[in-house]
């Protein structure tokens, strides 16, 4: 995304989920009971988030495989991702001789109301990464739609100085003005649909929901502020 000492291998920009995938019937998986009525369809199952990811690790470690780096959790959306992924990594690091020391760091930005995206977007724990110069960082996000707020994230970030950033991305949403900056690691590119789970919210409900579903109407209305 930003610079870079180090080269991507060809890399894709992640699953393609196209626009008529109309998801799985939410009768062949289990979820909390209470979410019945409040979705539509399973759209990525817990499983295939997991093996996606295992996939990233692999390549952010062919990556960066003996650079100390610094994981940016990008709070709340992120979190599960980046448990998952930084656990990989972890996994990977055991297993052979290339390992990545990390470090973890969390952030957190707001900017979504019901399921649009206002104006103002805060970044809170962020005043001083003055820590992260001369470092190599690892950005993980939930979720990429204009990109707008990728961009302001990272020239927040670029002001630090460090040597190197990469931005890890499960979601990349294909929206009508598409990201000018793409993540470097992508696990799906989805359709503009609002999606929930897998800790990301709808105004803070869904996080508690291990597959990625798309929100009903019903759901949309029952948690509307
Ligand atoms: N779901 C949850 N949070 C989001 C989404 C979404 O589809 N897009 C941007 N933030
Ligand atoms: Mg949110």
């Amino acid at each position: 995304m930003a610079d870079v000492a180090v080269q991507s291998h060809g890399r894709s920009g992640g699953i393609v989920m196209n626009d008529d995938w109309p998801g799985y019937s939410l009768d062949l998986f289990s979820y909390p009971a209470h979410y019945c009525g409040d979705l539509d369809c399973v759209f990525i199952p817990h499983g295939m988030i997991m093996d996606r990811t295992e996939r990233l690790a692999r390549n952010i470690m062919d990556d960066l495989g003996d650079h100390d780096i610094v994981v940016l959790c990008v709070l709340k959306g992120g979190y599960q991702f980046c448990v998952d992924l930084v656990d990989r990594i972890k996994a990977l690091s055991r297993n052979s001789n290339r390992t990545i020391p990390m470090r973890v760091h969390f952030i957190r930005l707001k900017s979504y109301l019901n399921d649009q995206s206002t104006e103002d977007l805060h970044i809170l724990g962020a005043e001083d990464l003055s820590f992260l110069a001369g470092k190599n960082v690892l950005i993980v996000e939930a979720i990429v739609g204009t990109g707008k707020t990728m961009e302001t994230l990272l020239m927040h970030v670029e002001a630090f100085r460090p040597k190197m950033i990469k931005v890890a991305g499960l979601l990349v949403k294909r929206v009508p003005h598409n990201a000018a900056c793409l993540p470097d690691y992508v696990g799906f590119e989805i359709p503009d649909r609002f999606v929930v789970g897998y800790a990301l919210d709808y105004n803070e409900y869904f996080r508690d929901l291990n597959h990625i579903c798309v929100i009903s109407e019903s759901g949309k209305m029952k948690y509307k502020i």
